[in-house]
């Protein structure tokens, strides 16, 4: 079992990258896939979760070429290009994987069986299933969990009112809904990722009669329309993939709570879906500057600068929620140095993630010496308060690991974070680059 053993430390202070965005390299691989010809990736996130795709697209007989650790090329076979697997498709620990994947496999005119490690076996899959078997899909779960046994068949498309804002779930149905007969209509209750509808809508290639027409996927408000009767294909796409915000987070809120510090993040994802975060971090006091923001990919990027600076508490409700959804952990540990109370409601999805991140977030912060209650749909966390480094562990959460290592630079003492492995699923080098961090 690895462990990392952490001190505090004085300023931190460098010039850094965080590895590609998970999201967006697990749909360069899934789309790329769907689509003619071959499709290149660079930057992409070479990790756990990420390799999870790998395998399942192999065995769905997709060839891909890894040309170093950040750089890879599909060979996409097309919409109907892909083999009946002869074995179940494991999705490691992945949810992405799984979700997305099952409203590819629902249009498929072949069966298969996903599967994954006891952590994922556990997460709801109902979410998902229930939608897809409106739209004609054979699936069965079990008990409302993985392994999910999925028949091909025809599908039509559906007007469906999301229940939860889940970009898991509309990416699945997004992908099942270009199999289908007729057009889909999604309604989002929140902003959840979009980063499968700007790909798409990149990738997409009209058919020739109606190119004129309206786009075969576009959005009004919070509805989103694919019509599968106006796409040819999807073409081909060479994406360069940002550094992902979600990990970003961990190296704000570090510069943000070690006095003296300054560290530049360059090249992160600033994606509005996906910065809640930022929005939080700079209400509570944080000093963050968004430096040479551009476009890459179809996506928005930028330099992210912080500083170290006196933090104040934060009430976190409604629509925030979703586009910081990943982004509780650590949130949970900047809270703890800021002034007053923070609270964060509305967050009833953090007890169906990798663990509940409501249950362990408090019991594991607890043992640092923070005070923290936790509420059915969140969490309440008093401070400033001095934390004192003790043993904790991750309990294979790969985002809990990171930021009780956050929590542990402005710790007395030592603190050992156990089980540390997982870190791996979606930020591979982690404990190298807090340590580059060091003055
Ligand atoms: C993800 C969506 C989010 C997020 C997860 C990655 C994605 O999950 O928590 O880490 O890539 O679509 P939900 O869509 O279930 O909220």
């Amino acid at each position: 079992m690895t462990e990392l053993h952490i001190r505090p430390t004085a300023a931190l202070r460098a010039r850094v990258r965080v590895p590609g965005d998970k999201s967006i390299s697990h749909r360069a691989l899934l789309l790329g896939a769907l689509a003619k010809g071959d499709s290149h990736v660079s930057g992409f996130l070479s990790s756990g979760d990420c390799q999870a795709t790998v395998h399942c697209l192999r065995v769905l007989g997709i060839a891909v070429d890894e040309i170093d650790a950040t750089t890879l090329t599909i060979h996409g076979r097309g919409l109907h290009g892909l083999r009946p697997p002869s074995v179940p498709l494991d999705c490691q620990r992945s949810g992405t994987t799984m979700r997305m994947l099952s409203g590819i496999m629902a249009g498929q005119s072949f069966s298969s069986v996903l599967t994954g490690e006891p952590q994922l076996r556990r997460r709801p899959m109902e979410r998902v299933a229930e939608p897809l078997r409106l739209m004609g899909a054979h699936i069965e779960t079990t008990d409302g969990h993985a392994p999910l046994t999925v028949r091909g068949s025809p599908l039509h498309g559906i007007d469906y009112d999301m229940p939860i804002a889940s970009a898991q779930v509309k990416s699945a149905l997004l992908l099942a809904a270009l199999y289908a007969n007729s057009p889909t209509v999604l309604r989002e209750p929140g902003p959840a990722r979009d980063h499968t509808e700007r790909m798409l809508q990149a990738m997409i290639v009209p058919r020739a009669a109606v190119a004129a027409a309206a786009q075969p996927l576009h959005r009004s408000g919070n509805v989103w329309t694919l019509d599968p009767a106006q796409i040819d294909h999807l073409q081909a796409l060479d994406t360069i993939v940002p550094g992902d915000f979600s990990s970003a987070a961990f190296i704000l809120v570090a510069g943000a709570l070690v006095p003296g510090s300054e560290i530049t993040v360059s090249g992160v994802g600033i994606n509005p879906t996906r910065t809640g975060m930022l929005d939080v971090l700079r209400a509570m006091g944080a000093q963050i500057d968004v430096q040479n923001e551009r476009q890459q990919s179809g996506e928005p990027v930028a330099d992210l600068v912080v500083r170290s600076a006196a933090l104040r508490s934060a009430q976190v409700q409604g629509d925030l929620v979703v586009r910081m959804i990943d982004e509780f952990p650590v949130l949970a540990v900047a809270a703890t140095q800021a002034q007053g109370r923070t609270i964060v409601r509305d967050a009833a999805e953090l007890r169906v993630k990798e663990t509940d991140r409501i249950a362990t977030v408090v019991g594991e912060l607890r043992k640092l010496g923070a005070q923290i209650e936790p509420y059915e749909d969140g969490f309440a966390v008093s401070g400033p308060t001095p934390l004192r480094g003790t043993v904790v562990k991750s309990h294979g959460d790969h985002r809990l690991a990171m930021a009780l290592a956050v929590a542990a630079l402005v710790a007395e003492g030592q603190t050992t974070v156990q089980d540390t492995g997982w870190i791996a699923d979606s930020f591979p080098g982690f404990d190298e680059l807090l340590g580059s961090l060091r003055a």
